[in-house]
């Protein structure tokens, strides 16, 4: 069993991921007093930077985050600086001094590079001798772009760390409302009677943003919405939908069911893309009343890269056999828009003739991410008051919005709870190399489906719901997107 990491070594500190997210999560942990006491934070990257820089660099990416006098001193005294390149032995070798003189017990290393400094990184640990007992490592996505380059930097990894030691953020996982799907499934007795091919006629998962590329065009275009999106975050909340329900919550029990879920996703290959998947790229167009460039024009060059995807995908086992679970991620959607929809079957016979008959909805659970969390479940009901034809119906939803029911408290970001429980050693909520590996093999399938039968992006104005044929692909089942 591992102890609290009583070092924190973040690679990439003075990167974007680091001042965007990474620190400001370390601040409100502080805040909180949830980082353990002692533990000291040494950031390194390329920058000639030193303590007093670094501090700096910190101070100035928390000073949107909230105004705690106490907390920031508090995290100041943890920080830490060593610049180092992970391909120069002698600035590593310097690096390694520092983890042993700050450590006085586990050390928790964060790789936050690009990834194919990995393998580069752990192998300079190792020959430094900072590996081993008491070690650990959060690897941040992407793993690879394929089955292959997944492949290689997990096995660089492997070759330092065990398996238990590392740890693979999919940042959706600590997400409250992710975490709050496995409360509802999991926490309450009237779901999971319903919760299979029986009663569930179709489920939906939409991660739609607003935003573009953000001036990370160079990995977007290698990637595409496939890859930086379904690959991981869309799979991993499929498989919290899906999964069986786990002995325990605790990272084997958890993993186990999650690994069974994606090894029964039918394959979706050449024969099967052209009806199971629609792309897209947007065209110029405006958000929310603000015109935005085209895709093109945004990264500057001639592209094929798919920045929509919508797909029918299939969970071949006794609890989903014949339901569909439509997924669809899009950038410059109309709107910032993460949500699950279950929709359950109709009523088997309806005792309501005439009007009453054709109201009739099947019933629905909406679980709403982003922006705002909330559960909604859709009822039929009666329509109030007197109808000379009888009773008449109408949908009504029962809502709870988490913001509401749980005022007081502070909204997390996701990096709060992966920080939480990478320092604390518990690695439910990261990602097992056989996850990664089964949900690339799925993904090559699909891409290389595309690339045989030709299938390139249809375009979509930036504002929209993506291509026409995205918004009837569900209808060749009778089934429509939830809007
Ligand atoms: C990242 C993707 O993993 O997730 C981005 O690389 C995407 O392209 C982001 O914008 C979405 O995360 P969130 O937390 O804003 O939904």
């Amino acid at each position: 069993p591992s102890r609290p990491a009583s070092l924190l070594t973040l690679f990439g500190a003075t990167g974007d991921l680091a001042r965007r997210m990474l620190l400001p999560s370390l601040y409100d942990l502080e805040a909180d007093g949830l980082l353990p006491a002692g533990m000291r934070i040494l950031g390194t990257a390329r920058s000639e930077l030193d303590r007093e820089g670094f501090i700096n660099l910190v101070t100035a990416s928390l000073k949107d985050v909230r105004n705690d006098d106490a907390a920031l001193r508090g995290l100041i005294e943890r920080l830490d600086y060593r610049a180092a390149g992970i391909d120069d032995a002698a600035s590593m070798q310097a690096l390694a001094e520092a983890i042993t003189a700050l450590r006085s017990g586990d050390v928790l290393y964060h790789l936050s590079t690009a990834p194919k400094f990995y393998g580069a990184a752990c192998q300079a640990l190792a020959a430094h001798g900072v590996n081993g007992e008491g070690t650990r490592v959060m690897l941040e996505k992407p793993i690879g772009s394929d089955l292959a380059s997944s492949n290689a930097i997990n096995d660089a990894v492997a070759g330092v760390f065990d398996e238990d030691c590392i740890y693979r953020v999919d940042h959706y996982l600590g997400k409250e409302g992710v975490q709050n799907l496995i409360a509802l499934r999991f926490g309450n007795s009237m779901f999971e009677p319903l919760w299979n091919a029986r009663h569930i006629e179709q489920v939906q998962i939409t991660v739609g943003e607003t935003v573009g590329v953000e001036g990370r065009g160079d990995y977007y275009d290698e990637s595409g919405a496939l890859r930086d999106m379904i690959q991981n975050h869309m799979l991993q909340l499929l498989c919290l939908v899906a999964m069986e329900p786990p002995a325990r919550f605790d990272p084997a029990a958890v993993r186990n069911e999650k690994i069974k879920v994606l090894r029964s996703l039918r394959p979706i290959g050449r024969d099967e893309v052209a009806a199971e998947s629609v792309i897209g790229q947007y065209s110029a167009g405006a958000v929310g009343g603000v015109a935005v460039p085209g895709y093109v024009e945004e990264v500057g060059r001639p592209s094929g890269t798919e920045t929509f995807v919508a797909l029918r995908a299939h969970v071949d086992n006794w609890r989903w056999s014949g339901v569909p679970f439509y997924l669809r991620t899009g950038k410059r959607m109309p709107a910032r828009s993460t949500e699950i929809y279950i929709q359950f079957r109709k009523v088997p016979y309806s005792i309501f003739g005439g009007a009453a008959a054709a109201d009739m909805q099947p019933n629905g659970l909406l679980i709403r991410l982003q922006p705002e969390e909330r559960i909604g479940l859709t009822l039929m009901s009666k329509t109030p008051g007197l109808d000379r034809n009888g009773l008449r119906l109408s949908q009504v939803v029962l809502d709870l919005d988490f913001h509401q029911e749980f005022a007081s408290t502070r909204k997390r970001v996701a990096y709060e709870r992966l920080y939480l429980d990478a320092i604390e050693g518990n690695g439910t909520l990261f990602v097992r190399r056989d996850e990664t590996e089964a949900a690339w093999a799925w993904i090559d399938a699909i891409a290389a489906g595309w690339r045989a039968t030709g299938m390139t992006p249809r375009p979509y104005q930036a504002g929209t719901c993506g291509p026409a044929a995205a918004v009837t692909l569900p209808d060749r089942r009778g089934h429509a997107w939830r809007e």
